[in-house]
């Protein structure tokens, strides 16, 4: 039962039918398009006097539809002062939009234009990314709607602009995001049971249809290479452990690629340091670094960005077992370093160590950006409007910065020095996976670090932002897809050219 949405483009002059929004601005102004009649500015005056709708940004008004108008319903969406409106704007003017059509309402039009004049494509183009990414909702498992409501819902909207072409044409590219971002949705929100290592795997499989080289290494390949910490976390598990590489060589022939890493723990119980039971169900979206990784190779594929990129994602289960890895094994890792365990809750880490050092090892990446569900102690330190931004390179973290204020996928930059590195050495080992109970978002992403060497390099600590967060104008979904949109946006302004 999945609802569908159909965004297409048609010429401001297009006849109408169903419900038509306007956008009004605080000038109370109509666009002058031949869908609306003369008489709709009058009505508009009248019923905004009774409901105190002064066009502001984030407010709406519904209007019975003015006589001579073809619409059955007239919505005007305040708009504010559209002179300094910026991209992130436009596109929650979208999803605002889209979360006011009632449900009943299968058609609707949208006239882009205001009273000074119709908007650009790339701001039609913005909107429609809007509606897209508010309409998703995650019901694959709800056998009843809530009640009235049969099958499932298609919403078909028509957004009237000055230039369809234009408009088509920038909308394919925030299309091909919207769709990755529904991707990593999907994957976040998926349980734990259907989701595993080797379902995940699988998913990400599906991106060579857009001409993504997909490997799948399973646990022998694994061995062979000697990720002895990634292995240990899955061990406990009766579900296999795999490193998927997602290749997309958009860019020139021989130039370094973007690596993207991600966290792919596809529940998270703590294993032998068991989590209490309270929320732990949340930990089936431990695996959101890893789902962003895959909806961003999505986007970036399906808009052929010109880029060498490699998605490479580490998917485990952790699980107390007979078996299970325990507090005070020592693991070697890929590079060869030691790790002690003091706590198996702290598995995350141990998971990248190994899926970094094999993308510094095998691709000599230009840049490394890997996200990870990995502290609680981020989301004590940030809540859920910025990621923490550990790095070691000052223009990999304005990039990432700036492309956080564009897309609204904040990011908030972190510390990193000797002094906290200090805290994971190890009485026995090269390093402990735990740095005690201060700093604990820092001692993990100085961990991180060891395993990187001197590629420039990010870690975005997603546990605030992955799941539940910039629940709003443009998503309902508690699987957030969060990183999809800085992610290509990152590759695009910095690394694209
Ligand atoms: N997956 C968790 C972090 C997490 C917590 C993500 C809440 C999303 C929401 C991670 O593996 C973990 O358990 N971290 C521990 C580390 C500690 C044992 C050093 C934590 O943050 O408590
Ligand atoms: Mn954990
Ligand atoms: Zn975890």
């Amino acid at each position: 039962m999945s609802d569908t949405i159909k965004i297409s483009f048609a010429p401001l002059s297009a006849p109408v039918s169903g419900l038509l929004v306007c956008l009004v601005g605080d000038d109370m102004a109509l666009p002058q398009v031949e869908s609306l009649p003369a008489s709709a500015g009058a009505l508009l005056g009248r019923a905004a006097a009774q409901d105190g709708f002064k066009g502001k940004s984030g407010s709406f008004l519904d209007i019975i539809a003015p006589e001579g108008l073809a619409a059955s319903r007239l919505i005007a969406a305040g708009i504010g002062k559209s002179a300094d409106w910026k991209e992130l704007d436009v596109i929650r003017l979208g999803g605002a939009i889209c979360a006011r059509l009632p449900d009943a309402a299968n058609e609707a039009s949208v006239v882009l234009a205001t009273a000074s004049g119709p908007l650009s494509a790339d701001e039609a183009a913005d909107l429609a990314l809007g509606l897209r990414l508010r309409f998703y909702s995650f019901d694959r498992y709800k056998t009843k709607k809530k009640d009235g409501d049969t099958g499932s819902r298609k919403r078909s909207v028509t957004l009237l602009v000055a230039d369809e072409k234009a408009a088509r044409k920038a909308f394919k590219a925030r299309e091909a995001v919207a769709d990755g971002v529904d991707v990593a949705r999907d994957l976040v929100n998926e349980p734990p049971n259907v989701l595993f290592p080797t379902e995940f795997a699988k998913r990400a499989g599906d991106l060579a249809r857009l001409g993504v080289d997909v490997e799948v290494l399973n646990e022998k390949d694994l061995k062979k290479l000697g990720m002895g910490a990634l292995l240990a976390v899955g061990q406990g598990s009766a579900r296999d452990s795999h490193v998927v590489v997602m290749r997309w060589e958009g860019g020139k022939d021989g130039e370094a690629p973007v690596c993207l890493v991600g966290k792919g723990v596809c529940f998270d119980s703590g294993g032998i340091s068991l989590k209490p039971g309270e929320g732990m169900q949340d930990m089936k979206g431990d695996m959101g670094g890893a789902a962003a990784v895959v909806g961003a190779m999505h986007a970036l594929a399906a808009r052929k960005a010109r880029a060498n990129v490699v998605g490479l994602i580490g998917l485990v289960e952790n699980m107390p077992d007979g078996n299970a890895y325990r507090p005070g094994d020592i693991l070697t890792s890929m590079s060869g370093q030691t790790i002690e365990m003091i706590n198996t809750d702290a598995e995350g880490r141990l998971v990248l160590a190994d899926v970094l050092w094999y993308a510094k090892d095998r691709f000599k990446p230009k840049a490394m950006v890997n996200l990870a569900t990995l502290t609680g102690a981020i989301i004590v330190a940030l809540g859920q409007e910025n990621a923490g931004l550990f790095s070691n390179n000052d223009e990999v973290a304005k990039a990432l910065t700036e492309a956080g204020l564009t897309t609204g996928e904040k990011v908030w930059r972190m510390p990193l020095s000797a002094e906290y590195d200090k805290l994971i050495d190890s009485q026995f080992a090269d390093m402990k996976n735990t740095g005690g109970r201060y700093g604990g978002a820092i001692t993990a992403a100085q961990f991180l670090q060891r395993f990187v060497g001197e590629i420039p390099w990010a870690h975005l600590d997603v546990a605030g932002t992955a799941m539940n967060s910039n629940k709003g104008d443009i998503n309902r979904s508690w699987g957030a897809g969060w990183g999809v949109r800085l992610l290509d946006r990152f590759v695009a302004d910095g690394y694209e050219r």
